[in-house]
């Protein structure tokens, strides 16, 4: 049968990747990509793809209840994959409140407009929350999460994040609504906002801009290729096992000071730089507060129920992604705009 895919945040980085990877493969499934267009959300990341017949662009944010059951019910909506959410841990500590709006309220009222219009009636009908490993708090040396580890959220960004999850969970527990929730580590890939880490430093090396690393860089992040991402959300879609979560991660960590040196490095190789080139523009700065000490995952689940693997070679995929970046000078200076300058200012002028 086919499918009527409700995708949020289709114009932000991972959605951009999804909505692609969905209109491509299942030629017989309609994509609706419903996203507000914030700061974060661009739509040239999505122009080779905009004329396909079924993709359709829907400019809603999902906190406006009476426009999200419209978009229900004039598509005929039978799957949602939410992607859509303030995702930036930093903007959370300066912004809290519109964290919780767009991702408490915003998941709560699109599980409502799928309870109303599906109504009892589950059958070929799928509620797919795409969260973060943030939601579980922060490692030691040792160990990693898995979807047995008890929620402790630090950021007002997680603890967010962390709050839809368990509402999810809550109508599948009470009203039986078809959910499945996954839980990833961190994404690098192309079209992220340089907000984040790797296109941030990508972008300051390519404006001569100190590079700020918080704290002693001695954070560990797990870094999986978005394209990996895409591949497990497009399987977890069609085949995860209803009220499950699954967790989804690169088996590979580095310290933030570690993976800065490589980016500098491969960086200034793809420019002609002499060798260490930008590595003095390298500043550590303030730590942010409430900073994680480290995020890993364990996989297995994924590995062994559904045949999922990351095919990442991590050092071929970044290379790829700095090459991205130094072609994509356009997309680059359209997305960071005036109210991009008014953050970084803000942020690292602290
Ligand atoms: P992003 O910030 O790049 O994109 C978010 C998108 O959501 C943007 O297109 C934005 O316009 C849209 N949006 C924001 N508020 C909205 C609203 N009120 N109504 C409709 N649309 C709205 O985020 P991302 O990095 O692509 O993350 C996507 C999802 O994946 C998020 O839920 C995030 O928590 C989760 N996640 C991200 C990572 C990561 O490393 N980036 C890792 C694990 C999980
Ligand atoms: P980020 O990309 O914001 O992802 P998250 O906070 O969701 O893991 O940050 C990745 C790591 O890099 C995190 O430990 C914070 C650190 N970081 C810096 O040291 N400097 C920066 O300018 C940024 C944006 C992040």
């Amino acid at each position: 049968m086919s499918r009527r895919i409700l995708i949020t945040g289709g114009a932000g980085f991972i959605g951009s990747h999804v909505v692609r990877r969905m209109v491509n493969h299942h030629p017989k499934d309609f994509i609706f990509n419903l996203d507000a267009l914030t700061y974060a959300g661009n739509l040239m990341s999505l122009t080779d793809i905009q004329h396909l017949t079924n993709y359709q662009f829907i400019k809603a944010d999902i906190t406006d209840e009476a426009r999200v059951l419209e978009i229900f019910r004039e598509n005929d909506i039978t799957h949602v994959v939410h992607l859509a959410a303030e995702s930036h841990v930093d903007r959370s500590i300066h912004d809290p409140l519109s964290f919780i709006k767009t991702n408490v309220l915003g998941t709560a009222n699109l599980l409502n407009a799928a309870k109303r219009f599906w109504n009892g009636n589950w059958e070929n009908k799928k509620f797919y929350h795409i969260s973060t490993d943030e939601v579980f708090g922060a490692l030691g040396e040792e160990g990693m999460f898995s979807e047995q580890t008890p929620y402790n959220p630090h950021s007002p960004y997680s603890a967010s994040k962390a709050s839809s999850d368990h509402l999810v969970r809550a109508y599948f527990d009470t009203y039986g609504l078809p959910i499945v929730i996954s839980n990833c580590s961190n994404n690098y890939g192309s079209h992220q906002f340089p907000e984040k880490l790797i296109p941030l430093v990508i972008n300051n090396i390519l404006q001569k801009k100190n590079i700020p690393i918080y704290g002693a860089g001695t954070n560990v992040r797990d870094w999986l290729w978005v394209e990996d991402h895409a591949r497990a959300i497009e399987l977890i879609l069609d085949k995860g096992k209803l009220g499950e979560t699954y967790c989804i991660g690169g088996n590979n960590e580095w310290k933030n000071i570690d993976l800065v040196h490589l980016i500098c490095k491969i960086t200034d190789e793809l420019l002609g730089n002499p060798e260490s080139n930008s590595v003095s523009l390298i500043q550590h700065v303030t730590d942010r507060l409430g900073h994680d000490h480290r995020y890993a995952i364990d996989a297995s689940k994924l590995e062994n129920e559904l045949s999922w693997k990351p095919t990442q070679n991590f050092s071929q995929a970044l290379k790829d992604t700095i090459q991205w970046y130094l072609s994509n000078q356009e997309w680059v200076n359209a997305v960071t705009t005036g109210e991009y300058q008014r953050f970084y200012q803000e942020n690292y002028n602290n």
